[in-house]
């Protein structure tokens, strides 16, 4: 038995010696103390030996176990040091190639577009204000002067949710959210950006769910001219200084006198083009006085106060800034179109 263990130790330490990389030297981990191992086997055959034996050859058993350990550990610290050396000293990193680059993402021309308008009111003192997507009956249109079964209501198709909870087909419900937070009469000037969503065409110039941008303006003795001095102001400041505006009298329920906005058709300059249909003239958004009975309606006194409001459609400005002569470009997130801005 003794001899049988010197001799295992033997075998094992030359081997372990000669094993060139940890796989081999991991067979001859199993080979020796694995289950099936040799000395194992021997450890198993203890109950043979006679007891009085036992003890030493024992204590044997164990010795030899740890010495066979302790140089296993040797031989894997040894192996693992050459290896790591190997490979410093064949591997070369190449500073030089060029890095695995993140492509820094930036804002949707939408939003490039309603960052400029909104820069542009808060330099007039107006604030932003925010009403919800999902709109009762009442907001979007009774409060605006559209009562049930009033003809106008046709213009602006809706995704009705239930007979009185519709998707807001326009930004005018937040004029009446905002007088109705304020103390009466007190004077108001915000915009309102946000989506709008019309059971209407997927065309070149139209989509079925898109962006407003409202504005309303109440003060004492807020006029005509005050509404056509902002508009020119502010469509100046996002087009260019010699932009010229047409006010078209129109029909909005919620203002009087009301007016459709025309700008000179920024393709042309006025001389008439495929984008403006040879008018020279493109519209951007209407607007008007703020009718007496929608102040009323939302507690304000029209013999008091006077005021404006506009909605303009935000991807018809963007087309008109960046020479866009499709308006589903912005909603197809192409990414060919969207890194050109
Ligand atoms: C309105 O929605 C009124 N609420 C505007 C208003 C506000 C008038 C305050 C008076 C006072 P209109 O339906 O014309 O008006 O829409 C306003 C603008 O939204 C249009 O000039 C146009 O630029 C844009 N627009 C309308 N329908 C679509 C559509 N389907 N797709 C894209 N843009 C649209
Ligand atoms: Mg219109």
């Amino acid at each position: 038995m003794e001899q049988q263990l010197t001799q295992i130790k033997e075998d094992a330490l030359t081997a372990i010696k000669a094993a060139g990389d940890l796989n081999e030297l991991n067979e001859q981990r199993v080979k020796y103390l694995g289950k099936k191992g040799s000395l194992t086997a021997i450890l198993r055959g203890m109950g043979k030996v006679s007891p009085e034996d036992r003890p030493r050859i024992g204590q044997l058993v164990n010795d030899v176990r740890s010495e066979l350990e302790a140089s296993l550990e040797n031989r894997q610290s040894a192996l693992k040091a050459d290896e790591l050396s190997t490979r410093l000293a064949t591997e070369k990193i190449d500073v030089t190639l060029p890095g695995r680059r993140h492509e820094i993402g930036h804002l949707h021309p939408l939003t490039l577009t309603l960052n400029k308008l909104k820069g542009i009111f808060r330099n007039m003192g107006y604030s932003i204000a925010e009403g919800p997507q999902i709109e009762t009956d009442y907001f979007n249109f009774e409060a605006l002067n559209l009562p049930k079964d009033h003809p106008a209501r046709d213009m602006q198709d809706s995704f009705y949710i239930t007979e009185d909870i519709l998707m807001r087909t326009q930004t005018s419900p937040v004029q009446a959210r905002t007088m109705q937070a304020h103390e009466p009469n007190s004077p108001i000037r915000i915009i309102a950006p946000g989506r709008v969503f019309r059971r209407d065409d997927y065309d070149a110039t139209h989509s079925p769910m898109f962006t407003q941008v409202e504005g309303l303006c109440i003060d004492k003795n807020i006029s005509f001219s005050d509404l056509k001095g902002t508009l020119t102001t502010a469509m100046r400041q996002l087009f260019s200084d010699d932009l010229d505006l047409r006010f078209r009298p129109s029909f909005f329920p919620f203002t009087e006198p009301s007016a459709e906005v025309d700008i000179t058709c920024v393709m042309c300059h006025g001389k008439g083009c495929r984008v403006c249909k040879g008018t020279g003239w493109l519209e951007i958004l209407g607007s008007g006085m703020v009718h007496p009975h929608v102040l009323e309606m939302s507690g304000y006194d029209p013999h008091k106060v006077s005021g404006f409001a506009f909605g303009l459609g935000v991807e018809r400005i963007a087309m008109l800034s960046y020479g866009i002569e499709d308006l589903r470009l912005f909603f197809d997130n192409d990414a060919r179109f969207l890194k050109q801005f």
